[in-house]
């Protein structure tokens, strides 16, 4: 037991296609999984939901509950940066990071909210500095995200940004060496490409494209309605050759604008960083599910790429984990909630 006794966390990802809940206990030895789900939306309009009933179905007799829920806020609305600072005192730093932020949000700094990372420290020059992770976002976006929090009575104890949260899964199961790994989130509304060294996360960039996007292609192409589409999708292994199968070819053509601009990612962060290449790439989020997928990026990218283990070194019930099992990468960002620290 910790100090302070064990703390126990409920993260909450409330994305476009899905609702994810997990709640771990951590504060001695191994973090403890006591409780994991997942809601999806309906596709069909017709059956659809409010977001906060979901939710409450969700939270209802499934142990996710705890007293501390931390959430995530979507990745549309945040400015993220990697950014290097003359070292000073730590007080006057909150200051100059706010005052930078300044030149890459579009709205008053009055209305941001604004929060930094100290990634470590490095020498430019004659200079020492810091590296920082910057997340700005207008306050009137959260209070517009928590809503189905509110509509459903539920007290948000903290809020956080997908990168961080996917960096604290990161952190665990990753031996901290120098490598460049690449983290790509594929959810149903979004593509999130996210690029550590070692234990620090120095580019992240969110493309409001996922999932969604190759179900409504296949819709559209075969004439049939979402629901449908989607499991017409899910089949699919992307793979296939498109030629004379219009489902694979709706598919394939959106997901290949996603690998192209997640391939330019890495180039740009190769040049903007000087680094020689990634050596792994891991796949996060729902589309990473996709028949073929790891191949398909390994085609595109260089090093290894595999599928994300959210849940890996959590001690916990046995049961839990054989219920995500198949969805884990889904889970990811809720995992990392539960486990941050403060
Ligand atoms: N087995 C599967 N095969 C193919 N696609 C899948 C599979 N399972 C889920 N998906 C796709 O994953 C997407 C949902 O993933 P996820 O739950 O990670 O998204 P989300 O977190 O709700 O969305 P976002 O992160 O974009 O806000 C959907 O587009 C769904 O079609
Ligand atoms: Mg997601």
């Amino acid at each position: 037991m910790g100090l302070f006794g064990p703390k126990d966390l409920t993260g909450i990802d409330i994305g476009t296609g899905s609702i994810k809940a997990v709640r771990i206990a951590t504060g001695g030895g191994r973090p403890k999984l006591l409780a994991a789900g997942m809601v999806e939306f309906s596709l069909d309009e017709a059956k659809a939901n409010s977001v906060s009933t979901d939710l409450v179905y969700l939270l209802s007799g499934k142990e996710l509950v705890s007293k501390n829920i931390a959430t995530l806020l979507p990745g549309k609305y945040l400015t993220i940066r990697y950014l290097t600072l003359p070292k000073m005192p730590r007080a006057e730093l909150a200051q100059a990071v706010r005052w930078e932020s300044k030149r890459h949000i579009s709205y008053p700094l009055e209305a941001a909210e604004v929060e930094y990372v100290v990634l470590g420290e490095k020498r430019e020059g004659t200079v020492d500095k810091y590296e920082i992770l910057l997340v700005a976002v207008e306050r009137g976006t959260v209070i517009e995200h928590l809503l189905p929090f509110r509509e459903a009575g539920i007290g948000v104890t903290a809020v956080d940004a997908n990168p961080l949260a996917l960096r604290n899964v990161f952190q665990r199961r990753e031996r901290q060496g120098a490598a460049n790994v690449a983290v790509v989130d594929m959810g149903a509304g979004k593509t999130e490409i996210n690029i550590f060294k070692g234990a620090a996360l120095r580019f992240s960039r969110c493309l409001e494209t996922g999932g969604l996007d190759m179900t409504r292609a296949v819709s559209q192409q075969l004439t049939i309605g979402l629901p449908e589409a989607e499991e017409v999708k899910r089949a699919v292994d992307v793979l296939t050759p498109a030629e004379g199968d219009p489902a694979v070819a709706a598919v394939k053509a959106r997901l290949d604008s996603i690998g192209m601009e997640v391939r330019r990612s890495v180039d740009y962060y190769k040049t903007a960083f000087r680094e020689a290449g990634i050596e792994r790439t891991v796949l996060t989020g729902g589309a990473s599910l996709m028949k073929g997928i790891t191949d398909y990026f390994s085609s595109l990218l260089e090093g290894r790429v595999e599928l994300d283990t959210p849940f890996f070194g959590l001690s916990g019930k046995k049961s839990v984990l054989e219920d995500c099992g198949a969805n884990a990468p889904r889970f990811a960002s809720a995992v990392g909630l539960a486990l941050r620290k403060a």
